[in-house]
């Protein structure tokens, strides 16, 4: 169970959050519980967060360990901040700053490289679906995104599914939409030789606290990435403790 504070919270406000939010989750033994941060507040979030068992990660990277690309963090960097996960191709990055499949395919390497989970994201915008065209969609996204990522990594990736259309809208994909979309990309793993069965597969878009277990009895749906209601401490551990 993921959020994504996008571009939310300052540094203290992260902190504040954490401190709240990590006697909500308890015991989480179960199942994991995971928040994509901003990059200034990674290091004082990770250090709070230390022990507890939620993991903390960036939202972006570059695929360089460094060099002059101003305004970018590298994987290393990720990691001295004491963060272990990264979302790489968000629909938002894909959207407003031109990362493409080839760009996602780099970054998810140096992602393993350097030893984070990383959360790969793919979805289709709502014309691509309203012209029928999401499972070439996500096909070609798939392929591009996931090209040289060898299946022995199979434990540091995930795969997050969010329709476009979905994202910040308050108009959630059906359970039965999202199912059959993610059924479609377990099987496009499959046929990429990569071992499906084992790579959690999460859906993203208006995900709420009241319609998180519905969506989380779907077989394909192994997990939630949840934007605006990760940023209350309250909204998104009730998302955590589904089903509690
Ligand atoms: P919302 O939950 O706000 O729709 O955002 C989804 C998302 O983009 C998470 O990465």
């Amino acid at each position: 169970m993921a959020g994504n504070w996008k571009m939310f919270k300052t540094d203290d406000q992260a902190v504040s959050f954490i401190k709240n939010f990590v006697p909500l989750v308890g015991d989480i033994a179960d199942r994991d519980a995971a928040l994509a941060v901003p990059a200034t507040a990674l290091q004082r979030v990770a250090e709070e967060a230390k022990g507890s068992g939620v993991i903390i990660g960036a939202q972006n990277l570059h695929w360089e360990k460094e060099g002059a690309f101003t305004g970018e963090i590298s994987a290393p960097m990720i990691v001295g901040a004491g963060a272990s996960m990264v979302l790489i191709g968000h629909s938002e990055r894909r959207q407003y700053f031109g990362d493409t499949d080839e760009w996602v395919a780099k970054k998810l390497s140096a992602a393993i490289e350097a030893g984070l989970l990383a959360v790969v994201c793919v979805g289709e915008t709502l014309s691509e679906r309203e012209s029928e065209r999401t499972f070439e969609v996500l096909s070609k996204q798939l392929k591009g995104s996931l090209a040289g990522f060898a299946a022995k990594d199979e434990k540091k990736l995930i795969l997050a599914y969010e329709p476009v259309w979905a994202i910040g809208t308050g108009k959630t994909a059906t359970k039965e939409e999202a199912q059959e979309t993610q059924a479609f990309i377990r099987k496009e793993l499959k046929a990429l030789a990569l071992p499906a069965e084992s790579i959690r597969i999460l859906y993203g878009g208006s995900v709420k606290p009241d319609n998180a277990a519905d969506l989380m009895a779907q077989p394909d749906i192994d997990g939630l990435l949840v934007g605006g209601a990760s940023l209350q401490a309250d909204s998104f551990a009730k998302i955590v403790n589904f089903g509690k």
